[in-house]
């Protein structure tokens, strides 16, 4: 599970931001604290604090802050998890059975808002009033970008639609997360501006990855359902692909009438999809934000956090996880 901060120097320091993580459900109501406890224990990869600690002890931040940072990104995703997964009626993630398998619905988005308004306290006692808006407006996206893709994106083919999804779901996060360490670190602007770059390509190249995962991914390594972003009406960039290549075959000119419905037809396209070279291309393209987040390290000072950071952005795009 901790591809990541196993080879990262920040190993120990991921314990205290789980530490601080596991604090937030004192004092809470015991169903909602074991529910925590379950959430936690499931692990999950931690890229997301790993990313803002290395940023934020490369550039010399204060490690509380970036401890208090992390806990609140990683809370923040965790949130997102438990609604999405609900959302999508999934049953499994990270291995274990979602929240919403084992309890009724208002009981997970309880759970969920519960973690959102744990991730906002934590965010504000970075004591920083700039990042406490970035977070809040980051949220902002995350959110609208879910509900564009649930009314206005599905069964639609395009580049441009999936490039801001992809964005607004995920990348938006990683931006933020090394933006907001390179703020409470101790330099100008311009450094600023080059970490919010950095974590926008890690996590364009981390969703495109996902999203490939989706169709030939393992389901014993990922730890959750596959195969279900088309049944779903999610045209993701190795079906875009296809569709360039295939734009007469049936059940791709389906989808935007809502072929995407009929489980059998997508079945088909997803088999279809796997055996052509669909997720290639979208590797190669993945694999492009990877070499531009290189290119901004490149122009660092070398130091232990930048060669992890460069491993980190490699990795994005080697996982089977
Ligand atoms: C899953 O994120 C949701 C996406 C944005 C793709 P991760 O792949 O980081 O999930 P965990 O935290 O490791 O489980
Ligand atoms: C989830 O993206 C992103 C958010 C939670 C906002 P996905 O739907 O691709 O994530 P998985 O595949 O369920 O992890
Ligand atoms: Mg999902
Ligand atoms: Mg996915």
């Amino acid at each position: 599970m901790n591809a990541v901060t196993f080879l990262s120097p920040v190993t120990q320091e991921i314990k205290l931001v789980e530490e601080r993580m596991r604090m937030q459900a004192d004092e809470s109501h015991p169903d909602l604290r074991a529910a925590l406890e379950h959430l936690l224990a499931a692990g999950g990869k931690r890229v997301r604090p790993t990313l803002g600690l290395l940023v934020g002890n490369m550039l010399n931040a204060p490690l509380d802050k970036l401890v208090t940072l992390g806990a609140a990104v990683e809370l923040l995703h965790t949130a997102t998890l438990v609604h999405d997964d609900l959302i999508d009626g999934a049953l499994l993630r990270r291995g274990m059975p979602t929240l919403n398998a084992r309890w009724s619905p208002p009981a997970t988005v309880l759970t969920g808002d519960f973690l959102f308004a744990r991730a906002a306290k934590l965010a504000a006692e970075a004591d920083h009033l700039a990042l406490m808006k970035l977070f809040s407006e980051t949220l902002a996206i995350i959110v609208n970008g879910e509900l564009t893709q649930m009314f206005t994106s599905r069964g639609l083919i395009s580049r441009d639609n999936y490039y801001k999804r992809i964005y607004a779901k995920t990348a938006s996060l990683f931006e933020m997360t090394s933006r907001a360490s390179a703020m409470v670190s101790p330099v100008d602007d311009g450094m600023i501006e080059s970490m919010r770059d950095f974590g926008y390509q890690v996590g364009m190249a981390f969703q495109i990855v996902d999203d490939i995962l989706d169709f030939n991914g393992e389901q014993a390594a990922v730890g959750k359902p596959l195969g279900s972003d088309l049944h779903n009406g999610l045209v993701t960039l190795p079906a875009i692909f296809y569709a360039e290549a295939n734009p007469d075959d049936a059940d791709v000119l389906s989808l935007p009438n809502g072929g995407w419905t009929n489980t059998e037809n997508m079945t088909r396209l997803v088999e279809n999809i796997r055996a052509s070279n669909s997720s290639r291309l979208a590797m190669h393209e993945a694999e492009r934000h990877v070499d531009r987040a290189l290119a901004i390290l490149a122009t660092l000072e070398n130091c232990a956090e930048r060669e992890a950071l460069e491993n980190l952005a490699k990795y994005i795009v080697d996982r089977k996880v």
